[in-house]
């Protein structure tokens, strides 16, 4: 625990050697987007870099050798120093004395004073612990009786206060530290008459709270029985921040191997998950994420689980949680537990394997969004469906991709049976764009590899067929636009197999000769009538053609988008591909969507 440099000193050696910099001088450092760079392991011989370096977490790890860890444990290893001298070494290049007198008098009185803090701190968690480990006590019995062992006791500290008004006082007192120092660790109080000084905790189990290093910063104390609070926490104090500090971080900083972390409400959720294996997790103390806190967690992670309590409260601390953790652009996951139960209930009653199971499960924040709205609305009652889908709405807007959201639309609306145009309007208000798929069926022998492709809309009067057949009479008839729409349009952009054909003959034989193209096409023969009939009289051709191409133009991309999406669909249906080879190609065709959907917008501009 804590280390031979003040930390404020380390920090600061860290601050000045900026791991890549360093790494940098004694190898080939190549950079590999964001964050991370890469390079040959100087500590194994290899021929492809596996050795990686992450700027914004200041660590290094080889996935070849599984060498890793900060600046300061890379110089031990390449200069092949013990700790203290690769302070010492990389001190000594920034310039930086390592010698507390030879800092400014204010910081030398700051680490000087944090340092006592420290040590007092650590003085009060041994106190407690051997209180609870030796006497004569109900704290140890209650801690026992919850399902923990005394492995993990010992492991997280645990201690107990006595319920006597100044027991620990006395200890330091005796020890030698001065009550202004014990009060100023938030250990003690003064009375009301301001005479004397009194024990913050009693009668409670003492849950120490360490800091990143490993020093005590503070305490949590839970009552034995049903009192209130039912935890007391540390003020503030020069050592505490609560706003900046996470429960068991120190803990599980080492057992971070998927770049994943647990997040929990509270001390017995991290400590019972971490007795059953579950050891990336951690705790906000309370149910209040702070920015900071999103900061500390991605120095460590990228992927946050939150796992509040199945609770009200819980519902609301995770949904603000979830948009901190956006903010900071961090990962995030939503573990769903039961109603009214927190992971300590859950894992005590229903077993690790229960557990890692709902983390297999843990879903999307829009997912969560959605699910909670769900909840709140009684669906079965029309009122319901409508404030239902209004939320709905609300949640929907906030993804961003067009694609994503329609994937979202058509779940909601296989589920619940508001339909899409409904929900369509509430997103984009009255006009309820992108209905595109109105009414339109796709022929099912989907031949992506032939020439042309065919759609085939049930209603013959589609909008978008109606604009195919005029074009094509205007082909056929005024030849002498013909140059004009060829250089606008293939014989793929009409929807349909049949349109694309006679396009094609009309482009090739270069003709306006109908009775041609009834001889030479004899089985398109009811739809070359079917053209010829339609009327094209009150067509002011030139003006209208822009918008006719734009429009079949704009549904074959809506028919490729369509299609990829099915691929999608029977991609995550499909029980073949591992979990990885389906993300990945899901990725891809998600793409490709996502492209055709900037070309449809291009479109409509
Ligand atoms: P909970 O009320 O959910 O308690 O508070 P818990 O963690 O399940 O505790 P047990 O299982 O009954 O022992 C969650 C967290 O909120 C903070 C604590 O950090 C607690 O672990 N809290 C709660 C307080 O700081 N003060 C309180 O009075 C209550
Ligand atoms: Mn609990």
């Amino acid at each position: 625990m804590g280390s031979f440099f003040p930390e404020e000193i380390l920090d600061e050696i860290k601050d000045h050697n900026r791991i890549v910099e360093v790494i940098s001088q004694y190898i080939q450092v190549k950079s590999s987007g964001g964050a991370t760079y890469k390079a040959l392991c100087p500590f194994h011989s290899e021929r492809t870099p596996s050795f990686v370096i992450n700027d914004q977490k200041q660590i290094y790890k080889c996935f070849g050798c599984g060498e890793g860890g900060d600046v300061i444990h890379f110089i031990m290893k390449i200069e092949n120093l013990d700790f203290i001298d690769a302070v010492k070494f990389l001190a000594e290049k920034s310039n930086i004395p390592l010698e507390i007198e030879n800092h400014s008098k204010e910081m030398k009185k700051e680490i000087q004073q944090k340092m006592l803090y420290y040590e007092i701190n650590k003085k009060a968690a041994i106190f407690y612990y051997n209180n609870l480990i030796r006497g004569q006590n109900p704290a140890l019995g209650y801690l026992l009786n919850r399902g923990l062992t005394t492995k993990i006791i010992k492991s997280f500290g645990i201690g107990y206060s006595y319920n006597t008004w100044n027991e620990l006082l006395n200890y330091l007192v005796k020890d030698g530290y001065q009550l202004k120092d014990i009060e100023k660790c938030g250990l003690i109080l003064p009375n009301k008459e301001n005479t004397d000084h009194y024990d913050r905790f009693r009668n409670r189990v003492i849950f120490p709270i360490f800091d990143i290093r490993g020093n005590v910063i503070g305490f949590g104390g839970r009552v034995l029985d049903n009192g209130l609070p039912k935890y007391l926490n540390s003020p503030e104090t020069i050592l505490f921040n609560k706003s900046n500090t996470i429960y068991g971080l120190n803990f599980s900083r080492k057992h971070i191997t998927d770049g994943k972390i647990i997040l929990v409400e509270g001390y017995m959720d991290v400590i019972a998950l971490y007795q059953e294996g579950f050891k990336n997790v951690v705790a906000a103390l309370g149910t209040s994420l702070t920015k900071s806190h999103a900061q500390l967690l991605k120095k460590y992670c990228n992927e946050v689980i939150i796992c509040f309590d199945g609770d009200e409260a819980g519902v609301k601390a995770t949904i603000r949680s979830i948009d901190i953790l956006k903010e900071a652009e961090l990962n995030c996951k939503i573990l769903l537990l039961p109603p009214n139960q927190d992971p300590d209930d859950f894992i005590k009653e229903k077993g690790k394997y229960a557990f890692d199971e709902y983390l297999d499960k843990a879903v999307s924040p829009i997912d969560y969004k959605i699910i909670q709205a769900k909840n709140k609305h009684n669906l079965a009652l029309p009122e319901g469906k409508i404030e239902f889908v209004k939320e709905l709405a609300a949640i929907l807007k906030q993804i961003k991709s067009p694609v994503e959201r329609e994937v979202y639309v058509q779940k909601i609306e296989n589920e619940i049976g508001v339909s899409k145009q409904a929900i369509h309007m509430e997103i984009y208000g009255n006009k309820g764009t992108i209905s595109y798929e109105k009414n339109l069926k796709y022929s099912s022998n989907n031949k992506r590899d032939n020439k042309y492709i065919e759609a085939v809309p049930p209603a013959e009067q589609n909008g978008h067929i109606m604009a195919e057949k005029k074009l094509i009479k205007t082909m056929l008839v005024k030849p002498d636009i013909l140059t004009l729409i060829i250089k606008k349009i293939k014989p793929e952009d009409f929807s349909r197999g049949n349109h694309q054909l006679i396009v094609e003959y009309i482009l090739n034989h270069n003709i306006g000769d109908q009775n041609q193209l009834v001889k030479d096409l004899p089985h398109l023969e009811k739809d070359i009538e079917d053209i010829l009939t339609t009327d094209i009289e009150h067509l002011d051709v030139t003006k209208i053609l822009e918008k006719y191409i734009v429009n079949l133009k704009r549904f074959k991309l809506m028919y490729q988008a369509k299609m990829l999406q099915q691929e999608q669909k029977k991609l995550m249906e499909n029980n073949i591909l591992n979990k990885e080879e389906v993300e990945k190609e899901l990725l891809k065709i998600g793409m490709e969507i996502m492209k055709i959907n900037i070309e449809i917008q291009r479109l409509q501009f």
